[in-house]
């Protein structure tokens, strides 16, 4: 589904912080990693990505359906092996392709992570605790009971039908710093994936996931227990150019990063415990130019059984609302937007205009108001209004069901946002003033 005509690829710096290449971990250390956007139009793509219900479904993203996708480049092994990953906040698990060739001639340089080539690669073994974090149910022994020492065997599977197999694994993940040195932490866990199937061409140049979920394995969870339970990154706006330099930051920066931290808004961070991979956030009410939309609060909520709710997932594009809200921000949009329709409807998109003629189209401006002290998450009009043609700009939110799927806040609509994922104390910050360049 993804199409590589304007493939863009920023390739960006990678910085650590920390003075020194001791993991010892301090306030003021973090670790600052460069994303790499891959990017289509969104024309080429059908979204069909599906939600299963969140029940025992062992992880739901769209890592793998989005056409607009924020890869996090880092090195893995020793030596150390250059790799590509999608970073999602809507998964736990860090996996890359992995290849077991000794005498690699068959396989392009760059296209896997080779296992043997790698003196510090560890397959994890079924009996260790950490094989249980991938086991199906908790108490479930993944040893095979003829074979106790067979590796750690992982299967990951995706909502939209993605899915990755093979050992879970240790290895040594290196960093360069913004000292020039190079950090090495050494036991990082992730699936090493002998199998995968994964229906986007993101992975023609992706070689894997880096889940950033809530869940113990994450990259997140890893990492912050070095340098403090906390992410943020910062989604630059692709259609600028030249374009803007976006980052994954672990742990805090207090100083540089967040200078105008008073300028931050919050809003909880819910816990479903039937989904704990999600970060999930509460939605109040939505307003169209102002005007509060007539739409009852309960189709925001987590019902009973773990539906519902409204999940931030770098790794999904567009925006998926509960339908009964996106009908009536769907309503209020059609009402109040002057401008033509285009000849044709665009497939995916229930709203589209033809901006011919219009130099700089104006849209109803949407914001939400989120749990929290006067939050409201105001997006600019090019998070949510995306041009899919010459001359086409289409509403950017899709609607999901209400009753079996949840609400996501896609990348798109994250735009130009400084998100800060606090897991210690639960709550997510964003502003619109802190994605100033270091
Ligand atoms: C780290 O720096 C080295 C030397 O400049 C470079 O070859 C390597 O690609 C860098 N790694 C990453 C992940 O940026
Ligand atoms: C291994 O690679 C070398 C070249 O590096 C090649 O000459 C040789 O045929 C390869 N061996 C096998 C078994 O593929
Ligand atoms: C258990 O391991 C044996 C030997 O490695 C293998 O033949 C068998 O298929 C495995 N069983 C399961 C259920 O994986
Ligand atoms: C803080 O946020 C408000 C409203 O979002 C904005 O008007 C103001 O300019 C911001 N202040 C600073 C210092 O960025
Ligand atoms: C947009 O409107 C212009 C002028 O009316 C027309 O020529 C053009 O074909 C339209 N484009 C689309 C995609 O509808």
């Amino acid at each position: 589904m993804m199409v590589s005509l304007s493939t863009l690829l920023l390739l960006l710096l990678l910085y650590v912080a920390a003075a020194t290449s001791t993991f010892s971990a301090t306030n003021t250390e973090y670790i600052k990693l460069p994303l790499v956007l891959h990017k289509t139009p969104h024309h080429h793509h059908h979204h069909h990505r599906h939600h299963q219900s969140t029940l025992k479904s062992p992880v739901i993203s769209g890592a793998s359906s989005g056409s607009g996708e924020y890869l996090i480049s880092l090195e893995l092994g020793s030596p150390p092996q250059p790799l590509l990953l999608v970073a999602d906040t809507g998964s736990d698990l860090i996996w890359v392709k992995c290849s077991a060739c000794h005498n690699c001639s068959l396989h392009p340089p760059g296209s896997a992570f080779l296992a043997r080539h790698s003196s510090s690669f560890s397959p994890h073994h079924c009996f260790q605790p950490t094989c249980r974090h991938l086991a199906p149910h908790p108490h479930h022994n993944p040893c095979n009971h003829t074979n106790l020492h067979s590796p750690c065997r992982y299967e990951y599977s995706y909502a939209d039908g993605s899915l990755t197999a093979g050992f879970f694994s240790k290895e040594t993940i290196t960093f360069n710093t913004t000292s020039g040195h190079q950090l090495q932490l050494q036991g990082l866990h992730f699936g090493c994936g002998f199998t995968s199937i994964t229906g986007s061409e993101t992975f023609n140049v992706a070689h894997g996931v880096m889940g950033l979920g809530r869940g113990p394995i994450s990259f997140s969870s890893q990492l912050g227990r070095r340098f403090g339970n906390k992410f943020s990154y910062c989604l630059m706006d692709y259609t600028l150019s030249p374009p803007p330099t976006s980052f994954l930051l672990i742990g805090s920066q207090q100083n540089d990063f967040v200078p105008t931290n008073k300028n931050m808004s919050f809003t909880p961070l819910l816990i479903n415990p039937l989904s704990p991979t999600f970060y999930y956030i509460g939605i109040k009410s939505v307003y169209v130019d102002g005007v509060k939309l007539r739409i009852d609060p309960s189709v925001w909520s987590i019902d009973e059984i773990g539906n519902g709710g409204t999940v931030v997932d770098s790794g999904t594009t567009l925006t998926q609302l509960v339908e009964p809200a996106y009908r009536e921000i769907l309503r209020a949009f059609k009402r109040r937007l002057k401008l033509p329709s285009p000849d044709e409807s665009i497939q995916g998109f229930d709203l589209c205009v033809n901006t011919s003629g219009v130099l700089r189209p104006s849209y109803p401006r949407l914001s939400f108001e989120l749990v929290g002290k006067k939050t409201v998450f105001s997006p600019p009009q090019m998070n949510y209004f995306i041009e899919t043609s010459e001359q086409v700009e289409c509403l950017a939110i899709q609607p999901v069901e209400l009753g079996s799927e949840f609400s996501v806040i896609g990348n798109l609509m994250q735009q130009g946002y400084l998100l800060e994922f606090d897991r210690d104390r639960s709550r997510l910050g964003f502003s619109r003033h802190g994605c100033a360049l270091p």
